[in-house]
């Protein structure tokens, strides 16, 4: 099926329309923050799974209680998302932990008034890419991603589900004022997970012990969340997501779009990257 079919165009960001329908959207516009909510934000494939187990466990004191019985998308769900509206937010107790795959200039007007705490994970755009490649072909939600060299074109257009890349990580990043974020890379996740574990803790107000942290970060390592059933998608029917093409827990490593990208590809890729990014002052570990 094509754009035209399976998403729907909000703010001139494409989404899934499955699970972004008209009444999802204003639930999401009218949604009122808090000071205390910790808002997991991310472009998909970024690392945002895994986030949604850690800053549970963060929260909960190394309790996995919560990452045990509750599916992620109930957990911390994406507010932008059908099941956000059937979740009685306005009841649960703070913290509340939510997630958007929104651009910062599609949030909804309390959040640029309450400025709650928000979590930005970013992962090298590449990376990023090889897994939607793969991702977008098990799922009956996203268009299929076709001809590699015909999908990189789309990603690095922003012509693919929620868009650009570039618009959604030079908008969160550019974002001025006092909002409180943390950025935190799926690189620096993989290489440090303790370290980051514990800077994501301090930034939620909740300095953990030693002991605590190096459980929270063992039960975060890929081979460990992949086994447990309420973060791994084995529960979405294969006809939404057919895993046997391609895991959501796929390879979680560095640098896979070596794997994929021919060189020219590569460099072609890094053209675009160096002209979007030409104003960002942000360095990161990939560049
Ligand atoms: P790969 O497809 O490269 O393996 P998101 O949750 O934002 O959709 O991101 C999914 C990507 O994060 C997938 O990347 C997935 O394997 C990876 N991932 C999820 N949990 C991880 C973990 N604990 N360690 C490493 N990578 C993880």
């Amino acid at each position: 099926m094509t754009e035209a079919e399976l998403y729907t165009l909000y703010k001139g960001v494409y989404l899934p329309a499955l699970v972004h329908s008209p009444q999802s959207l204003s639930y999401f516009e009218k949604f009122t923050f808090r000071p205390e909510d910790v808002v997991i934000v991310s472009y998909p494939k970024s690392g945002t799974t895994w986030m949604q187990e850690i800053v549970p466990l963060i929260l909960s004191g190394g309790d996995p209680a919560s990452v045990e019985s509750l599916y992620n998308w109930d957990r911390v769900p994406w507010l932008e998302e059908q099941r956000a509206s059937q979740l009685n937010l306005e009841e649960r107790p703070s913290p509340r932990m939510l997630t958007s795959h929104f651009q910062y200039k599609m949030m909804p007007p309390s959040f640029y008034q309450v400025k709650p705490k928000v979590i930005y994970v970013i992962r090298n755009p590449k990376d990023v890419f090889t897994s939607a490649f793969h991702y977008y072909e098990t799922t009956s939600f996203m268009v299929n991603p076709g001809p590699r060299s015909k999908f990189l074109q789309k990603f690095l257009d922003g012509n693919v589900a929620f868009s650009s890349w570039f618009d959604h990580v030079k908008g969160w990043l550019n974002v001025k004022g006092k909002e409180q974020i943390l950025y935190v890379t799926y690189e620096e996740l993989t290489q440090d997970l303790k370290d980051a574990v514990s800077r994501i803790a301090q930034f939620l107000g909740k300095p953990l012990d030693t002991k605590v942290i190096d459980n929270i970060a063992d039960k975060c390592l890929f081979q460990n969340m992949k086994q447990n059933k309420m973060s791994n998608y084995s529960a979405v029917p294969q006809a939404i997501m057919d895993q046997t093409k391609s895991g959501f827990f796929r390879k979680g490593t560095v640098g896979d779009w070596k794997n994929l990208l021919t060189v020219a590809e590569a460099e072609y890729f890094d053209k675009v990257y160096k002209d979007q990014m030409k104003d960002v002052q942000h360095k990161f570990v990939w560049d």
